[in-house]
């Protein structure tokens, strides 16, 4: 189970990150499969201008929703980050987020290229991708060696109907941003030891969530450590 230190352990490195970014102000910011609005709530509530496009007409209903509790304002378009040129204007946003999305999508050269039109020059492009060697520790550790062993050179498939899919290396995602144009990128190993952890644990000893966050914090940019991460934070500017 995930408790409130987990939840925070899990995403604290992808804010931190983003902050930096965010600190200029006055941003315009595009989530591409944005879904629910999480992410486009917390920084819409900053003051910046926030899109989010996703194909989910439920997904979009419930980021509606959200938006409306917190009384912030986003601007919404069901679509797919296929057509994204067609959606949006070319050269318009300082800060693009696509979390979680690429694991699903069939072309990603063509989903980058397409990012990059939109961001303006010097704009950064946020992504996070499920990282293929945690699928095999996790695996490994919940006691099933063969799945475990199948997964060792298996970087998974696109599927929409899933929350995973593909999976990525840091020297995959990296050679991709590359190919595609942008500067080499800043890249975070994601919830390196929060999913190893019992919940149980950090609900029970005094200090233990604070001591994971730290601990978080101190290896994501680590190489060494990255192989762990069930996900990869990369920040790559046009
Ligand atoms: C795992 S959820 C991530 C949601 C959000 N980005 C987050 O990090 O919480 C994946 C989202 O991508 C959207 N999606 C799936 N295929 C897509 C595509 N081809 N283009 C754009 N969004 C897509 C889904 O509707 C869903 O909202």
């Amino acid at each position: 189970m995930v408790g409130p230190a987990s939840l925070l352990a899990r995403t604290a490195v992808v804010w931190d990150a983003l902050d930096e970014v965010l600190a200029a102000g006055g941003c315009d910011v595009l989530d591409i499969g944005g879904g629910t609005g999480v992410s486009a709530v917390r920084i819409a509530e900053q003051g910046h201008r926030v899109t989010v496009v996703d194909p989910s007409p439920d997904a979009l209903a419930a980021l509606g929703r959200r938006a409306a509790e917190a009384g912030a304002e986003i601007t919404s378009q069901q679509g797919d980050l296929a057509d994204l040129v067609d959606l949006v204007a070319a050269d318009s946003f300082d800060l693009v987020l696509c979390h979680g999305v690429l694991e699903v999508v069939d072309d990603i050269p063509a989903a980058l290229a397409a990012i990059g039109t939109v961001l303006r020059p010097g704009g950064a492009l946020s992504l996070l991708v499920a990282q293929q060697h945690a699928a095999v520790v996790s695996r490994a550790l919940a006691g099933h060696f063969g799945q475990a062993r199948e997964l060792l050179d298996d970087p998974g498939v696109p599927d929409g109907r899933h929350r995973s899919g593909r999976r990525f290396t840091v020297e995959g995602i990296t050679r991709l941003l590359l190919d595609a144009g942008y500067a080499a990128p800043q890249v975070h190993g994601v919830r390196v030891f929060t999913d190893l952890v019992p919940g149980s644990l950090l609900d029970a000893e005094a200090g233990a969530g604070q001591g994971l966050l730290d601990l978080e914090r101190a290896v994501a940019g680590r190489p060494e450590y990255q192989v762990l991460a069930a996900q990869l934070h990369l920040l790559a500017r046009r």
